[in-house]
């Protein structure tokens, strides 16, 4: 159990660093919403995301990708926005978002 955990993140580690220029990419299209250094409220219905560590972001998205999360009546936008980007650009961005000035 512990052995696989351990090989689960040193796959996410590397994954995560080839992924980061792949992150800012992606991110280009949600900061017309979330503020370039996302920390804007999107369209007044999220909080500011720029605070947030990885994982939550990341938990967030999936679940907006599968239509099970809406906080404030936006969720149809963020599904538009994650349906199309795999989990490893899910994971990218969110990966980018932190790296952003606070
Ligand atoms: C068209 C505007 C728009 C775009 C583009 C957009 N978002 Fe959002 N985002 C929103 C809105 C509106 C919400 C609040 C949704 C709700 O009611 O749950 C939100 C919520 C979120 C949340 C959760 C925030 C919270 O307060 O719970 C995260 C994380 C997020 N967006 C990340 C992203 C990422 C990453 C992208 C690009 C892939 C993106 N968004 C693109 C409008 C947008």
């Amino acid at each position: 159990m512990k052995k696989k955990l351990s090989i689960t993140l040193s796959i996410f580690l590397i994954t995560n660093s080839l992924l980061l220029a792949d992150g800012a990419k992606i991110f280009k299209t949600c900061a017309g919403c979330h503020g370039k250094n996302a920390n804007m409220s999107a369209l007044n219905k999220s909080r500011k995301i720029v605070d947030w560590d990885e994982k939550r972001i990341f938990e967030a998205l999936k679940e907006y990708k599968t239509g099970n999360r809406n906080i404030n009546g936006g969720g149809i936008m963020m599904k538009h926005y994650t349906k199309k980007l795999s989990e490893a650009e899910l994971k990218s961005v969110a990966k980018y978002i932190t790296t952003l000035k606070k």
